[in-house]
Parts: structure tokens; sequence; C-alpha cells
């Protein structure tokens, strides 16, 4: 099985003030995704950004949008998650009441669906729902602010994810976002993930010259 590593900046550690032109020099420099992090004030403690601002960055890029909704009853907002341009929108299990139901909603829009673990949330909450999943994101760090420590419990995680859609024949993409830098990007494709979200490690300093060396590494890492 032919792996597609992709590089997925989260735009939370963006500049806002120049917000159209973060996003073109990461997607310029080769960035397939761009990850955007809508965070409630609910579900975790912060708050970031909602339609308005995905609205406006549509325009500036084709690339694929990676919603993440850190939000409770995201089953609300898919419709108009869709409507603003993202391509995939992954919610929490521990937020989503009826989660198939709502990763049902999501692909019935033609979007990509998936599903994010915190780090203390087991594998098993998949089990029933594999079939609707395009995406998996494993949370290496719990959810709510960027530029935090790699949890180091979540490697084995990956491996385990990895390992089951092996053995289920699926092209799962498995996500980690949280802590991703030059050391710990290795760490999780060494254990089988193949999108990799990175916000301070992309926006500090030259972030053409960061997504160019993370890309790299990730090109190392061409089979499962
Ligand atoms: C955390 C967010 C992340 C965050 C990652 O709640 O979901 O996407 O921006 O930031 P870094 O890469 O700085 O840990
Ligand atoms: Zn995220």
């Amino acid at each position: 099985m032919e792996r597609k590593n992709r590089l997925a900046p989260s735009i939370l550690a963006a500049d806002f003030k120049t917000l159209g032109s973060e996003v073109a020099a990461v997607t310029k420099a080769g960035a397939e995704y761009l990850h955007i992090d809508v965070m409630d004030g609910v579900f975790v403690p912060s708050i970031s950004f909602g339609m308005p601002v995905i609205s406006s960055i549509r325009s500036v890029t084709d690339c694929l949008f990676d919603v993440h909704l850190m939000i409770v009853e995201p089953e609300k907002y898919i419709a108009d998650f869709a409507a603003c341009g993202a391509d995939s929108i992954t919610v929490h299990a521990e937020t989503a009441r009826h989660l198939q139901r709502v990763l049902h909603d999501i692909k019935s829009r033609g979007l990509r669906a998936g599903v994010a673990l915190n780090p203390a949330t087991p594998l098993s909450v998949l089990d029933y729902v594999m079939p609707y999943l395009d995406m998996v994101l494993i949370m290496t760090v719990n959810p709510g602010y960027g530029g935090q420590a790699y949890i180091p419990e979540m490697t084995g995680k990956i491996r385990a994810l990895r390992q089951k859609a092996l053995e289920l024949g699926m092209p799962l993409d498995i996500e980690v976002d949280g802590g991703i830098n030059d050391r710990t990007l290795r760490t999780v494709l060494d254990a089988g993930a193949n999108v990799c979200v990175a916000g301070s490690a992309v926006f500090s300093g030259d972030r053409a010259e960061n997504v160019r060396k993370m890309r790299n590494v990730m090109a190392e890492y061409t089979e499962f």
C-alpha cells in the first residue's frame, strides 16, 4: 500500500494580521494540507476563530482545508463549515454524542471525515465507525493550545492504530497533532502516522524553509 505523507501547517500559530500571506507562504512551499483549529472555549479552554476567517482565506489557496473542530455539539455546524470551504472535517469522539450520524453527515456532503481522540481516549471508540472514516486524528497533546510538548505514550497508540488499519486493509490516514517538530516528526512517521500537523514548528522563523525541511524528512518514509 502506498503511503501518502502530508504536512498540515496549523494556522493557529500564524501571524493573524497577515494571515493571507502566511497561508500563501506555506502552501507555495509545498504544504499539501492547511490545518484549521476551531476552538469554542467550552470543549477546550481557549477560543480561536470560525467560519468568516476560513471563508476569507479560501481564495488564497486550493490546498486541502483540514478543519479540526474542538467544539461541543459539532453536528450543529457541519453545514456551515462545508459552506465556508472545508474539504475535511474532524470531530472529537468526546464531543459527538451520535458519532456515526455526524460522520455520515460529513461524508454525504462529499467531504472527508475524521475523528479526533484526546490522549486519554482509547482506540476502541472507533470500532464501530471505521467504515465511515477517512482519517483518525491522534492528539499528541491535550487539545487547546499550540506549543505544548509531545506526549510520549502516544507513539504506541499511533502504532496500534496503524496495525489495526493494516489488518483491516484500510488505507486510513493517521494524523498527529501537537508538539510535532524536527525530532518528534521521525518518531510519529516511524510509528505509522502519515498526516503531520505542525504549528509552532512551521510558523516561526523562515516558514518556507521549515516546510521544505519537514517535507524532506517525510519523503524518507514512503511505505507503511
Ligand atoms: C492543539 C491544536 C494544534 C496546535 C498544534 O489544540 O489542535 O493543531 O495548533 O500546535 P503545535 O504544533 O505548536 O503543538
Ligand atoms: Zn489541531
